[in-house]
């Protein structure tokens, strides 16, 4: 099967995860209108193409606080990489480097921080951070991560509960007895029955924004705050002294019936007024995609379930295909809207 566009690599994952793996992956909150609203809102915004510009030449490179990426794509958190490819995380990390993009590392990873950080050592990676009520295990993560090379600490705000995921219910979701999360392990008691192996209260809901100081004292690793979707929390972040926003509704797996990322880019934009990077993820499934983002005022955007596809078909050569692609239709797209 020739592999032309990302939903290629989508029906390829499809067709050939075990059915509770893609049922994860896929899920949506409720009945999934944001999600899908991620990609719906894409289809409604148009270019206006100039002409007669000399696009011979194109640089697409860009940085992420400071550090070159070879395009404006990264590779959001998203847990679990081994229920799509054996290798996990590394296989992710892995290609990140080859492509010389960022890619943020979860919580929820299936291999360790060390195993991550050792199959790319110099690549550019974030940790994302999900805050537990046992702080010392959250604490211990970032320090962990600082001193294993990890370039920025990723605060994902919109996660103080799960998301209710239907399919995940209905498959009574767990993670299969061979993996661990591994950077969590021997912190809680494991929970077999649990979707995640987590005990089910384990994650703090009462964090505010006031957390932001705790983790400044503990890291000198720039904060990147993930799941920001209005211009008041997105003044609260710059007040806060974060270095930058990821404008995200968790792949509309959290509060279902939010706007789509792409509309409340503006308004983050806005307020923000170059003050910290401005990020995107959501809905990113072609290079023209990449380009409106761009376009709205993010500096860069981030793809979930189009790198676990990519995985699923291939490991690290599948989400190197899948990162090529969106690269030379970004490339395209860039050039063809002058
Ligand atoms: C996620 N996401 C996520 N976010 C996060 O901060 N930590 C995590 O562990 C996860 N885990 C996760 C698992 C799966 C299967 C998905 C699909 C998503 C959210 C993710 O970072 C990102 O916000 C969305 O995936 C972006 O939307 P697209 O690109 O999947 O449309």
């Amino acid at each position: 099967m020739a592999m032309v566009c990302l939903s290629d690599f989508e029906a390829y994952a499809k067709k050939y995860l075990p059915k509770t793996a893609w049922d994860f992956f896929a899920a949506g909150a409720d009945d999934c209108s944001t999600r899908d609203e991620n990609i719906l809102a894409y289809k409604r915004i148009r270019f206006r193409p100039r002409m007669l510009r000399d696009v011979s030449v194109m640089d697409i490179r860009t940085k992420l606080l400071g550090t070159e990426i070879s395009f404006p794509v990264g590779i959001a958190p998203t847990g679990f990489h081994q229920l799509a490819w054996p290798d996990g995380e590394k296989s992710t990390a892995r290609a990140a480097k080859a492509m010389n993009i960022c890619y943020v590392a979860s919580t929820y990873s299936t291999c360790t921080l060390q195993e991550i950080a050792a199959a790319a050592p110099d690549g550019l990676r974030w940790f994302q951070l999900y805050i537990h009520r046992n702080r010392a295990v959250s604490r211990q993560l970032v320090q962990q991560a600082e001193a294993l090379g990890f370039q920025g600490l990723v605060l994902t705000a919109d996660l103080p509960y799960t998301g209710k995921r239907r399919d995940d219910v209905r498959n009574g979701f767990c993670l299969p007895p061979h993996m661990k999360l591994k950077n969590l392990e021997g912190a809680f008691e494991v929970c077999k029955n649990e979707p995640y192996g987590l005990p089910p209260n384990s994650l703090d809901p009462s964090v505010t924004w006031n957390d932001i100081y705790w983790l400044q004292s503990l890291t000198r690793l720039p904060i990147i705050i993930k799941g920001i979707l209005t211009k008041e929390d997105a003044e609260l972040a710059v007040r806060h002294g974060v270095q930058a926003i990821i404008v995200s509704n968790h792949g509309g797996r959290q509060l279902d019936g939010g706007p789509a990322t792409i509309d409340a880019l503006v308004e983050v934009v806005e307020a923000v007024q170059g003050r910290v990077e401005v990020y995107l993820d959501g809905g990113i499934r072609k290079g023209s995609d990449v380009l409106k983002a761009l376009a709205l005022g993010a500096k860069c955007v981030f793809i979930g379930r189009p790198a676990l596809w990519g995985l699923a078909y291939k490991g690290e050569e599948g989400l190197q295909d899948v990162l090529r692609i969106l690269q030379d239709e970004f490339r395209l797209s860039m050039a063809l809207a002058g």
